[in-house]
């Protein structure tokens, strides 16, 4: 059985998603141990307490840098025997010192289709505001692994919705989330867990 652990940051409705999907089964050969927030008002951590899920707080702002962050979660990370690191709504890019250590073993959601509105800067509501800004006519929501560059790493699963006329960012971050977040999230973290994704020349394919 893998050992995941989710970083969460704000209302956790994709760590809900993963929730859900362990009590129903579908989340094959792992289960949810570990939920760190960087944010001591997240929702997502009563999700985890309603759910009987280990919490525990980080703050961000507790820390002068991303550095000195990213060695705080990496001991937390190390002492828990992570298999997999779920960032589900996670809002700090972590150090190279984090990713380094868990290669090919961090999993991020990304809202929209890499590689467009992503990287630094790109992030909640803030993609979906570029996205429309823009005028693209399909977006969607990228799994994906965590590498050195911000959302740069393997691209695992990626599901598109159509963008309406009338569309505001919380609209289109909402179907979004329904119609592929709360979906591939889980069938990623699934088939991670049951070996299925296969690393080759540092792209990721499903077997
Ligand atoms: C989700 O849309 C997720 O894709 C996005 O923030 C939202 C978190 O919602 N993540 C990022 O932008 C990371 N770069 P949630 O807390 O309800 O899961």
């Amino acid at each position: 059985m893998k050992n995941i652990v989710v970083l969460v940051s704000g209302g956790g409705t994709n760590l809900q998603a993963l929730i859900d999907a362990e009590k129903s089964g579908n989340i094959k050969g792992g289960k949810i141990t570990c939920v760190i927030s960087s944010n001591p008002e997240a929702y997502a951590l009563e999700r985890a307490k309603n759910n009987n899920i280990p919490t525990m707080v980080i703050p961000r702002k507790k820390y002068s840098d991303s550095i000195a962050y990213s060695h705080a979660i990496l001991d937390e990370l190390n002492n828990l025997k992570a298999d997999l690191i779920v960032l589900a709504g996670f809002m700090t890019i972590l150090d190279e010192c984090v990713t380094k250590a868990y290669p090919y073993k961090i999993i991020n959601v990304h809202p929209a289709l890499i590689p467009s509105f992503c990287g630094e800067g790109f992030y909640g509501l803030k993609v979906h505001e570029k996205a429309l800004e823009y005028g693209v006519k399909i977006s969607g929501a990228t799994i994906h692994f965590v590498n050195e560059k911000a959302d740069a790493g393997a691209i695992i699963l990626q599901g598109t919705v159509n963008v309406e006329n009338n569309d505001t960012p919380e609209i289109l971050q909402r179907r979004i989330m329904e119609n592929v977040e709360w979906k591939l999230l889980p069938e990623a973290v699934s088939l991670f867990c049951q070996d299925r994704i296969e690393i080759i020349n540092g792209k990721a394919y499903i077997k």
